[in-house]
């Protein structure tokens, strides 16, 4: 898989780079790059932003930007790269990341993210050069950078090699082996820790009531059931 990150901030994934998954996502084959907007404005003195018409507070990233910079790392013209990968801009008002979209997402070949900064985008991105909108959640932060970690690290751990053991993320919370239901919970040792005990049937070895007692501990979870 490929994926490049459009951001005026791209040291901001040198942390995010480190972490294990992520190190072995980019081992088994991922190819992440980034591309910061400025290094491509068609602009004088590094101008990616500017007021929004009609008034109002803060900066909007501009269009023309956005495709020079698109166009710079594609070498065609962004309208059409459309139609050969998904371009996702990832703004409070996208449709908001759950585990069926992550899902979706690691099954492309290649993806392009687009962070904003200031107050977003100029709407015209939206419409024009993006394929998609993704929120991570309906709050605002101060810029997309954080969004493009969390759906990249929601993504990576679904691709082979990414978690040292295939399992864990087939049966997980909100995947489809749980029928998109909390996950059950876990426990280690020690078996007793200050009186606080672990549900005997955790340790008594029996494969098939673990297997359903996880299963309804799940269910109830989904069911909004303490615990
Ligand atoms: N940019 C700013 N806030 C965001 C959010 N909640 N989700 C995605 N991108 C954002």
């Amino acid at each position: 898989m490929e994926i490049d990150v459009f951001t005026l901030f791209p040291p901001a994934f040198a942390w995010f780079e480190g972490q294990r998954h992520v190190a072995n996502a980019i081992a088994s084959g991922l190819r992440l790059g980034y591309v910061n907007y400025r290094d491509h404005t068609p602009l004088s003195s590094g101008q990616v932003d500017d007021t929004p018409f009609g008034g109002g507070a803060g900066m909007v990233l501009r269009v023309d930007v956005v495709e020079a910079a698109l166009q710079a790392r594609y070498g065609r013209d962004p309208v059409k790269l459309r139609t050969e990968r998904r371009v996702i801009a990832l703004t409070p008002g996208g449709r908001v990341l759950d585990d069926a979209l992550v899902d979706e997402l690691a099954g492309e070949p290649a993806l392009t993210l687009l962070s904003g900064r200031y107050e977003g985008f100029d709407e015209r991105v939206l419409e024009h050069l993006a394929t998609d909108r993704v929120s991570i959640g309906r709050y605002v932060l101060a810029g997309g950078e954080l969004a493009a970690m969390v759906l990249c690290d929601a993504v990576l751990r679904k691709l082979p090699g990414a978690l040292g053991h295939e399992e864990s993320a087939v049966e997980e919370s909100f995947s489809r082996a749980l029928d998109g239901a909390p996950e059950y919970p876990h426990y280690t040792r020690p078996a007793e820790y200050r009186g606080w005990t672990v549900p005997g049937v955790l340790l008594s070895g029996h494969h098939a009531r673990i297997r359903d007692w996880r299963l309804e501990q799940s269910r109830r979870r989904a069911a909004g059931e303490p615990g």
